[in-house]
């Protein structure tokens, strides 16, 4: 059975886990509206897989015997300056969920609970691979300039692949 603040930490990252779906939901939209069909393909796919992350969490708290709550979540922007700054926002929000991971990794530590832990380890492993996901694509786009988004935006796909690399997926 999962303690309180083991519970309500997991909650929390429901609740983060949920957002970065919707995150990633308003930046397809906005991609799919401006011309990028391929990155908007990339984003909805990031989007279902965060989906996926936060159902995680809310069935592993439910099977330790706590309960998940849904929470309200927070409107994500619905405007991006343009494609860089929006990768770079991806980045910078992969980056705050690594650190909320870590934060709860910590409390397992401290409060002796293993299994907890040890669920944990797919997403420390997933954060390595999104984080650099996210930083190859930002290369991509450094490299090619504006006038090449076309292309880009073509082939953002076959980034994923790239990026998976030696990470394990489940
Ligand atoms: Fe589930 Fe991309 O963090």
């Amino acid at each position: 059975m999962l303690n309180k603040k083991i519970e309500d930490i997991c909650n929390r990252q429901v609740e983060r886990e949920g957002y970065s779906s919707s995150l990633y939901l308003a930046m397809a939209s906005w991609a799919e509206t401006h011309g990028f069909s391929g990155v908007a393909a990339w984003l909805y796919i990031q989007s279902d897989e965060e989906r996926l992350h936060m159902l995680k969490f809310i069935k592993y708290v439910n099977e330790r015997a706590g309960n998940a709550v849904m929470p309200a979540l927070k409107k994500p922007p619905d405007e991006f300056k343009n494609i860089e700054y929006l990768f770079t926002e991806v980045l910078k929000h992969e980056e705050f969920v690594t650190a909320s991971i870590n934060e709860i990794v910590d409390l397992t530590l401290e409060q002796k609970d293993f299994n907890t832990h040890n669920f944990l380890q797919w997403f420390v492993m997933e954060q390595v691979e999104e984080e650099a996901s996210a930083r190859l694509i930002l290369d991509k786009i450094k490299l090619l300039g504006k006038n090449n988004y076309y292309q880009f935006d073509r082939d953002i796909l076959s980034l994923r692949s790239q990026a998976a690399g030696t990470q394990p997926r489940p």
